[in-house]
């Protein structure tokens, strides 16, 4: 027990000094790719930001009934602390059932106003939290706010991480009702863009019940396909893959 404890206690020490590198790292490592959208013909990638909260199994059983992957961008300190048994629990599903999971940082601060060792704090937290309960290291980051600048971007690429922004959203964030998000979505669909890479929120009860089963019913009426950001991108998933652990005293927020 004692072992086991002192392990678990070096194992995320190890983890906070490794990842996160001195000040002149930055300039030798270059910066992370930032991509606006997809690249893929025909194919949307609806992103869902801010969990794992409430409604994220709702989410995963509409992608699920639709047959389509989604991305979540999730935090670990935000709306609800990623390290609860419910959280584990939907995060683990919307995982085993294909959906992609990146990174939205820690505590959902603008990075931009944060120093250097802010930044990979915010950062590792994170992945940390996604090695023990998922098993994976993030490929795909989403700055909150989508705010970066070249110290985030060269954090992101010594974590090995692509910044993921958006072209298109849906306002759940920002005000929109789900009259105008849905207004919004069949203007979209009229426009018909070669592809989308979409911006939703999870933790709103309106997005995941109404909102989000709308646009997805309208964007396959359209005859698009479904993608993972990475898919859309042709780009890896994940950037390390081990095996997820049991949930212990150590696993707070
Ligand atoms: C990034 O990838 C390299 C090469 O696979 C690896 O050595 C390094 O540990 C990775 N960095 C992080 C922070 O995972
Ligand atoms: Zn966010």
């Amino acid at each position: 027990m004692l072992f086991t404890t002192f392990a678990a206690f070096l194992s995320v020490f190890t983890l906070a000094r490794a990842l996160p590198a001195p000040a002149e790292e930055h300039a030798k490592r270059g910066l992370a790719t930032v991509y606006s959208g997809c690249k893929s013909a025909n194919t949307v990638a609806m992103t869902f930001d801010d969990g794992p909260y409430i409604y994220e199994q709702d989410i995963v059983n509409t992608l699920n009934q639709n047959g389509i992957k989604g991305t979540f961008f999730i935090n670990g300190d935000n709306w609800e602390c990623v390290y609860d048994s419910s959280t584990i629990s939907s995060l683990k599903s919307a995982y085993n059932s294909g959906h992609q999971i990146g990174s939205h940082t820690w505590h959902h601060y603008d990075l931009t106003t944060l120093s250097w060792d802010q930044i990979h704090d915010e950062m590792w937290r994170t992945e940390l939290a996604m090695r023990r309960i998922l098993g994976v290291a993030p490929a795909i980051m989403r700055p909150p706010y989508g705010n970066y600048n070249d110290l985030v971007r060269s954090a992101s690429s010594i974590r090995n991480q692509s910044l993921i922004i958006w072209d298109f959203d849906d306002g759940d964030s920002t005000g929109s009702s789900v009259s105008q998000s849905e207004t919004d979505y069949n203007n979209l669909v009229k426009q018909h863009p070669k592809n989308v890479l979409a911006l939703n929120h999870e933790t709103y009860e309106t997005s995941a019940h109404t909102v989000i089963p709308y646009a997805i019913k309208k964007l396959k009426a359209a005859g698009y396909k479904f993608a993972t950001v990475s898919e859309c991108l042709g780009l890896p998933a994940y950037s390390w893959y081990g095996a997820p652990q049991k949930k212990d005293s150590t696993w707070t927020c």
